[in-house]
């Protein structure tokens, strides 16, 4: 099989002042290229630290996380960034989109940042799939959370990367 996300004895806690919330514990976890797994768990289950440190946002406190070859914490900043943008979408819990932006320059964002130009046929298909081509002009607040939430999926479509994390709750 072809490994694209493998984790083992993963811890991660939060310092909340004086107390700390243990997130995750000794968690194992692999994917597979071309595989869909969804995880489900009640709300403070860790379900979003995982997806983090899945999508090297954050750093477990122990244990080791490959994507694909690479160990992450062999990797350094601008390794990780490279890798992140080439491999790697991600769509937010709360979308974060940016409100100045246009539907169109959101979804692109990540190219603009990573300098690349974007697959302009592309991209119009990913936004015709998510029902959004006629509000590409648009600005997020005069879409439906729905809508805003298809465009932090097409957003993390963009770059067309191996991996798609969807933090959907
Ligand atoms: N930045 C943080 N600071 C403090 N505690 C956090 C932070 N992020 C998450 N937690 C805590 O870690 C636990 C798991 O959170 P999270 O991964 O967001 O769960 P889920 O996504 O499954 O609802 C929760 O108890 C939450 O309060
Ligand atoms: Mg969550």
């Amino acid at each position: 099989m072809d490994t694209i996300i493998r984790m083992e004895h993963v811890s991660k806690s939060y310092q909340l002042g004086l107390k700390s919330i243990q997130a995750l514990k000794d968690l194992d976890f692999t994917a597979e290229r071309g595989e869909f797994v969804a995880i489900m768990g009640r709300s403070g289950s860790g379900k979003s630290t995982f997806l983090k440190i899945a999508g090297t946002l954050e750093d477990a406190d122990e244990g080791k996380v490959w994507i694909g070859e690479k160990e992450i914490q062999t990797l350094s900043m601008q390794e990780r960034c490279k890798m992140r943008q080439g491999s790697i979408g991600f769509v937010f819990q709360k979308y974060q989109l940016l409100p100045e932006y246009t539907i169109w320059d959101n979804v692109c964002m990540p190219l603009y940042i990573a300098h690349q130009n974007p697959d302009r046929d592309y991209i119009q298909q990913i936004l015709e799939r998510a029902g959004l081509w006629e509000r590409r002009m648009d600005y997020p607040e005069e879409l439906s959370g729905g809508e805003q939430q298809r465009v932090a999926i097409a957003r993390a479509m963009a770059a067309k990367p191996e991996i798609i994390l969807a933090d959907v709750n």
